[in-house]
């Protein structure tokens, strides 16, 4: 490969926005089962066939009983994936050789429709996105690392650590009066509840697609997640000790309140975007300006129009003694309005984003998860783009059991940080609770705010 073909190669293995949901792989996986079992039937077949049988079968040993590739090279591509995570694991088996993509997914036993093979024959990068997704489902079965296990190990981790990743959501500023998204009373059940936006799913509020074709919705909803006065919570304070004490890699917060900011957090990123500046909605225009701009149309739940689409039309109008009707209406697309930078879904993340990962990946020697649910990509996916031997604390009021933490301390994350500090001898703005009551001989540690319900019912996947 040439150098220009290589960086290219590699900017496609690392763009982490490209990946294919999980949605769409079963879709994908059932259209070729659907495929197999005509073929099947067509040429009267018993359903017995290698493929099947290799997909049924769930266990890292034997998922890749059938396929191109020999079992110790798929052992190894699995040992490369889950020591140094996924990034380097694509560059160091698929940059060399592309159409290694298409023998590691059939090695693994996925099957795929007819017509994506033959694509791939002539495209092998096509089928990256699905190499990518496959990864991400072995990856979150991560194995929890066995010696690490207590609040005392969390503690220990704190103290010896160097180059923490915080990774954060909604719950570290439940306490600051702002509701999250998922629990019981958070913003989509307030939505739900309230049915006077016609919604077919509460996170439509917050869909790109729903914006443009009504952004009247979002802005008479809008002023209720306005970051207006809020102050930040002792889990703020928490991280910016983790960042005075040095040992601050990169806090993620996917929340879009900026008390990260207000509590002097330097090294963060909003994945989710934040008010702090707006964009015009018309892609040939994408005039930019600061949040406080279109502050006062959000408090008074009006739509902010476009200083400079409004002042083109004006000109146009003159020109034309008519305003010209398709500049008015783009395919019905609310154009020439300005949305607050916030990331909808169906929008890219900031580059930063990005760029962080792959900085941060090779040096991170412990993950902090706090008050997040980890159910929104890419984010959700940022621990399996990290190497799974990197020892991960779990710090929510629930637990988390789609991906396996090595310590979780459950409970509100004020009160938990609150005993961390006492332990550690750092300052803190929330007094120490008692210790915490262990749940049987398991990770599980239970603080004030734990919510037991989840915890009887789901604790054996920590074991
Ligand atoms: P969620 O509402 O999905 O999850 C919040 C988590 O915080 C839950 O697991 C709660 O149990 C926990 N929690 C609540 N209060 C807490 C407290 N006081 N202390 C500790 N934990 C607490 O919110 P996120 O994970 O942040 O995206 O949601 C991710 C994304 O989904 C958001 O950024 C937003 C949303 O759709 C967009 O709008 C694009």
């Amino acid at each position: 490969m040439t150098d220009t073909q290589d960086l290219a190669a590699l900017q496609r293995l690392t763009e982490l926005d490209d990946d294919l949901d999980s949605d769409a792989l079963d879709h994908l996986e059932e259209e070729a089962e659907k495929e197999l079992m005509e073929e099947m039937e067509n040429e009267n077949l018993a359903c017995q066939s290698p493929s099947m049988s290799s997909r049924s079968d769930e266990s890292e040993s034997s998922d890749y009983v059938f396929g191109p590739l020999a079992p110790d090279d798929v052992a190894d591509i699995l040992h490369d994936l889950r020591e140094v995570g996924m990034v380097e694991c694509l560059r160091r088996h698929i940059m060399p050789n592309p159409s290694r993509i298409l023998d590691i997914l059939l090695s693994l036993g996925v099957m795929l429709p007819r017509s994506m093979l033959q694509e791939a024959d002539e495209e092998p990068y096509m089928l990256l996105p699905i190499l990518k997704m496959v990864f991400i489902r072995i990856l979150r079965q991560r194995q929890k690392l066995p010696h690490y296990n207590t609040v005392d190990d969390a503690i220990q981790l704190l103290r010896k650590s160097k180059r923490i990743v915080v990774l954060c959501g909604a719950g570290i500023s439940v306490s600051c009066g702002i509701p999250d998204f998922r629990s019981k009373d958070g913003i989509y059940a307030i939505l739900a509840q309230e049915s006077k936006y016609e919604l077919d799913d509460p996170s439509d509020m917050f869909d790109k697609e729903t914006f443009l074709r009504d952004p009247s919705m979002f802005y008479s909803f809008a002023h209720s997640i306005y970051p207006a006065n809020f102050e930040p919570s002792p889990t703020h304070y928490f991280v910016r000790e983790i960042e005075k004490h040095g040992k601050l890699l990169r806090m993620y917060s996917q929340n879009i309140d900026t008390l990260e900011q207000k509590a002097g957090i330097e090294r963060v990123v909003q994945c989710h975007g934040s008010f702090a500046s707006a964009t015009c909605t018309d892609p040939r225009c994408k005039y930019q300006v600061d949040g406080q701009e279109i502050r006062d149309a959000i408090m008074s739940k009006r739509i902010p129009m476009c200083k400079m689409c409004e002042e083109r039309r004006k000109t146009k109008a003159i020109k034309r003694q008519k305003i010209d009707e398709s500049d008015e209406d783009d395919h019905g697309l609310a154009f020439g309005i300005m949305k607050p930078d916030i990331t909808f879904f169906g929008e890219k993340l900031p580059d930063e984003f990005e760029h962080c990962v792959l900085a941060d990946r090779d040096q991170v020697d412990l993950i902090l998860v706090m008050g997040t649910s980890l159910k929104v990509a890419p984010v959700a996916d940022l621990l399996s783009h990290f190497p799974p031997s990197v020892p991960t604390v779990l710090i929510n009021r629930t637990p988390i059991t789609h991906m396996a933490m090595d310590i979780l301390l459950l409970g509100d994350s004020d009160p938990i940080v609150g005993y961390l500090c006492q332990q550690l001898g750092w300052p803190c703005e929330h007094a120490a609770p008692d210790a915490p009551t262990r749940v049987g001989d398991s990770n599980v540690w239970l603080f004030p705010g734990a919510e037991t319900d989840h915890i009887a019912t789901e604790t054996t996947i920590t074991d």
